[in-house]
């Protein structure tokens, strides 16, 4: 066995069956003991709604967080993201600008505050109003931002710099800590992980309840260095990392 970078998503995938949690975390964490494995969780959850998950399920401390779809990178539990990786980021990139016009279009409804990041806008959209989507970019691509579109889940959209989602940030961390791709692995349930399986080559774990789009985009782009699960949430990562041979 040796070590290798473990990046999960948590709501659907790391989260989800209590049990099965348990038993992962227990494995994870006495890989990273013994061989040196890093942690990465990686949600589109705020520092706010990450900390309530934490508490709730009583997750352990990762040895890095990823948090704001992929925006915001924490190192080591630090209370500052990583200022390398805002820098990069804050390029180009204009909040007021895009307010101003994701205010013309009425479907979008402006999530709670505490999910409205220095590098994330973020809007409930129905999925029966998601046509508007091609509109919504064109205008905001006139601008010239630096921007990019997440929508997941059927109702979650995010607005974020281009140079970012969870798949850039996970890319930052693998050469930060010098892993290579199939040393990495990543774990994902929706649309907004799509970014963690398509930015590379490293190893994907779908997990067995994965959402449609996730579903779909899996389909269309197979490859031997991504896992479809049969087991859902934390058994279904259990069931992947035994596959690519991470662990026995
Ligand atoms: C989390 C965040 C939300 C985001 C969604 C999808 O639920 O709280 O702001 O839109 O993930 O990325
Ligand atoms: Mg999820």
């Amino acid at each position: 066995m040796t070590k290798f970078l473990f990046v999960t998503d948590l709501d659907h995938t790391f989260v989800g069956d209590d049990q099965a949690l348990l038993q992962l975390s227990d494995r994870l964490q006495s890989h990273r003991q013994q061989y040196g494995t890093k942690i990465v969780y990686s949600t589109g959850r705020s520092p706010i709604l990450y900390r309530e998950l934490q508490q709730e399920k009583k997750l352990f401390s990762p040895d890095a967080l990823v948090l704001s779809v992929g925006t915001e990178i924490y190192l080591d539990g630090s209370n500052h993201p990583d200022p390398e990786w805002s820098n990069i980021l804050s390029q180009g990139w204009d909040r007021e600008k895009i307010l101003a016009i994701t205010e013309q279009f009425p479907e979008l409804v402006l999530q709670p505050d505490t999910e409205q990041r220095p590098f994330k806008v973020s809007f409930f959209l129905k999925a029966e109003l998601s046509s508007i989507l091609p509109q919504l970019e064109a205008e905001l691509q006139k601008t010239q931002l630096n921007i990019k579109l997440i929508y997941s889940s059927e109702i979650d959209l995010d607005i974020l710099p281009h140079t970012s989602d969870k798949g850039q940030a996970m890319q930052f961390l693998r050469q930060k800590w010098k892993f290579a791709a199939k040393q990495t692995v990543v774990c994902g349930d929706s649309g907004n992980d799509i970014a963690l399986f398509a930015v590379g080559k490293e190893r994907g774990i779908i997990v067995g309840n994965a959402r449609p789009e996730l579903l779909q985009w899996y389909n269309q782009n197979l490859a031997d260095h991504r896992y479809l699960a049969q087991n859902h949430y934390a058994a279904g990562i259990l069931e992947g990392l035994q596959y690519f041979g991470f662990l026995k």
